[in-house]
């Protein structure tokens, strides 16, 4: 009688010894095809494992997903936006967009600044009056430009009266920088950017703007390539 009663308690531990065998198992294989993001309908075996988080059911509708192809590959290229009164900004940023094989876009004032509209010493001129007012939104006669396929945005400037010029700002208002990164760039006749990349990253609509610098005029191709490598 009791050896009877051994025999039928050893057939029970060993059936329920499988049975846990067979729930790592399942569980193994379903975290396999979650990766594999597997669509499953609940089937028995998740009714029966219902309430225990640990143990996942297999389902027989686990399919293995066909890799997609990158499609959307539009959207990384490089854009130089620039505005050049009397040509030193335009030069770095030809240079940028030959380096970054980069689109280029100018700014053109609907009004061209003349010699006399650039005379700082002049605080009736027109930059001067501009600069004096952070409202000023100096018009743009350019074509809008569509950001869509753009992911890296460079923008440059000369430097007016330690700031960007305000035709700059109205760029930056007119468009939405969401998802890119911005980078300024300004010429000057010494000063540094200073404040003036961020001036322009609090009027934006959004972006990854880096801290940007100011170039030499005469920088070289190789030495843009090392400022960019060094763009956090
Ligand atoms: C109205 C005006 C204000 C300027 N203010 C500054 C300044 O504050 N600091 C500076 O270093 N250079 C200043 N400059 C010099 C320009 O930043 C410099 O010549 C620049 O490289 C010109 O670029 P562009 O040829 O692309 O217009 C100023 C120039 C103008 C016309």
């Amino acid at each position: 009688m009791k050896k009877s009663a051994l025999t039928i308690l050893s057939f029970f531990c060993i059936f329920a010894m499988s049975g846990c065998g067979n729930s790592q198992t399942d569980s193994n294989i379903n975290s396999d095809s979650t990766t594999k993001n597997t669509t499953a309908e609940p089937n028995e075996s998740e009714e029966t494992t219902a309430g225990n988080s640990d143990i996942i059911p297999i389902s027989e509708s686990v399919t293995t997903p066909e890799f997609e192809e990158e499609t959307d590959s539009t959207n990384d290229e490089t854009l130089v936006v620039y505005f050049s009164a009397t040509g030193t900004t335009k030069g770095v940023a030809e240079r940028i967009a030959a380096v970054t094989n980069a689109d280029l876009y100018e700014i053109i004032p609907a009004a061209p600044y003349s010699s006399d509209d650039l005379d700082w010493h002049d605080s009736n001129s027109r930059t001067s009056i501009e600069m004096n007012d952070s409202d000023a939104r100096p018009a743009i006669a350019s074509d809008t430009i569509s950001l869509d396929s753009y992911s890296t945005i460079y923008i440059g400037y000369p430097i007016w009266w330690g700031d960007a010029p305000r035709i700059m700002s109205t760029f930056v208002e007119s468009y939405d920088f969401s998802d890119k990164t911005v980078v300024s760039f300004c010429t000057s006749g010494g000063s540094d950017i200073g404040r003036s990349g961020d001036n322009l990253k609090d009027l934006a609509n959004g972006g990854n703007w880096l801290s940007g610098d100011r170039l030499d005029a005469g920088i070289s191709e190789s030495e843009i390539q090392d400022w960019i490598n060094d763009l956090n």
